[in-house]
């Protein structure tokens, strides 16, 4: 037989899937892969049930149904001010995982430089092998994990750089992108002639007095910026799939070609109902950051009274756990034996990394409280079951 493709050879197992086999095959509280654990808001599966006997049951519009478009650009409006066009600026995808890679494939030619943020969310490795590109990892500094602007221009000026990839709020680390950050980011981004592309799926999981920044509001940003988003994490919906594109009509152009190609489309029903949900007024997003503040609150505070070391994250729903005092040499181990012997899954830290980093796992705190309580139970014995 011939060989497979070379370009898609080095893709190993998603690590965080992996760990989710790992904790079903030990009945060990699944903290590792992150998605709630509780219903989505009722208006919109009630809607999807009211859909269900209506329709649309076919293809929508290759981009997108026009009210779901229209919907986003309002939002998008609303929180951050943004003219957007909802014919020649939005494509509708399967997930922000789709967009991403639409927008790499829009963006790179086999052989371009493309600047990722290490610590980094493991799909951008991928995006980056499928489009040809080349990743060039800049660090972002635990436990505080700041990035030095030096050496963020080094990356940015090197040859054939087309693009960076912002991941705000970020996962793993939990870093919320300040103003001052993004505009160092932004300045570059000018300078250089660089497109950014983001990953905001978490925009609205934010902790005060953190505040989420959209770079594509800053000066001289809203023509180079492709904003990633979905509303998976947002409506607590990771199973419909639904993301989108914004961007400026000739980025939007291209993507709604490469989408066209990769999918034909999202699903025309689950647009349909979710409608609703970008309709939802402002409490809801405040009910929404104060519920996944107490779950963070819980599951940090019980950290701290067992006494481990962990970063507090400033957005979205993971936390990073210093495993060093336990002295394993593999975090992979670590979280084998962790949920295997204490009954709690996590992500091995490494997984995240460009650097040789060993000394982080990763729990996410998208759960129930009984769920986070009855995790922190088992984790009272951490110690006595994990030191070496
Ligand atoms: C940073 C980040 N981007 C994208 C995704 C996937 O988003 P979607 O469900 O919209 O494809 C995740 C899921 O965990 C994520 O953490």
């Amino acid at each position: 037989m011939k060989q497979l493709s070379t370009r898609t050879a080095g893709f190993t197992d998603s690590v965080i899937r992996r760990m989710t086999r790992v904790s079903n095959q030990y009945g060990a509280i699944n903290l590792s892969q992150g998605f709630p654990d509780f219903d989505p808001p009722k208006e919109i599966t009630d809607r999807l049930a009211e859909v269900a006997g209506m329709g649309p049951h076919q293809y929508a519009l290759t981009w997108g149904a026009q009210n779901f478009r229209e919907a986003l650009a309002q939002k998008q409006k609303h929180f951050y001010g943004m003219e957007v066009d909802p014919d020649r600026e939005i494509v509708v995808t399967c997930g922000s995982t789709e967009a991403m890679m639409a927008a790499m494939m829009s963006v790179c030619n086999p052989g371009d430089k493309v600047v990722i943020f290490s610590p980094f969310y493991e799909n951008y490795g991928a995006d980056t092998i499928l489009s040809g590109a080349e990743p060039i990892y800049v660090p972002l500094k635990p436990p505080t994990f700041d990035f030095d602007g030096n050496e963020l221009e080094n990356a940015m000026k090197q040859p054939g750089v087309k693009a960076l990839i912002l991941c705000n709020p970020s996962n793993p680390c939990g870093k919320v992108f300040t103003a001052e950050e993004l505009k160092v980011i932004a300045e570059l981004a000018i300078k250089y002639d660089i497109y950014v592309i983001t990953d905001e799926v978490y925009e609205h999981i934010v902790y005060k007095p953190n505040v989420h920044t959209c770079i594509a509001t800053l000066p001289g940003m809203r023509e180079r910026t492709i904003i990633c988003n979905s509303l998976s994490k947002t409506y607590s919906i990771t199973g419909w799939r639904l993301g989108f594109v914004m961007a400026a009509p000739e980025i939007t152009d291209r993507v709604k070609k490469v989408h066209d190609f990769l999918t034909v489309g999202a699903a025309a029903p689950l647009m349909e109902a979710a409608v609703v949900g970008l309709q939802f007024p402002d409490s809801y997003y405040e009910e929404l950051r104060e519920h996944y503040t107490h779950m963070k609150n819980l599951f940090t505070g019980g950290l701290k009274e067992i006494g481990l070391q962990f970063t507090n994250p400033q957005g979205a729903y993971y936390v990073l756990v210093d495993i060093s005092e336990f002295g394993y040499e593999s975090d992979l181990i670590f979280c084998e034996e962790l949920a295997q012997k204490v009954g709690v899954g996590a992500v091995p830290g490494s997984s995240f990394f460009k650097e040789p980093e060993n000394r982080y796992i990763r729990f996410h705190f998208a759960k129930q409280d009984a769920t986070l309580n009855a995790a922190l139970e088992r984790l009272v014995d951490i110690r006595m079951k994990m030191k070496k």
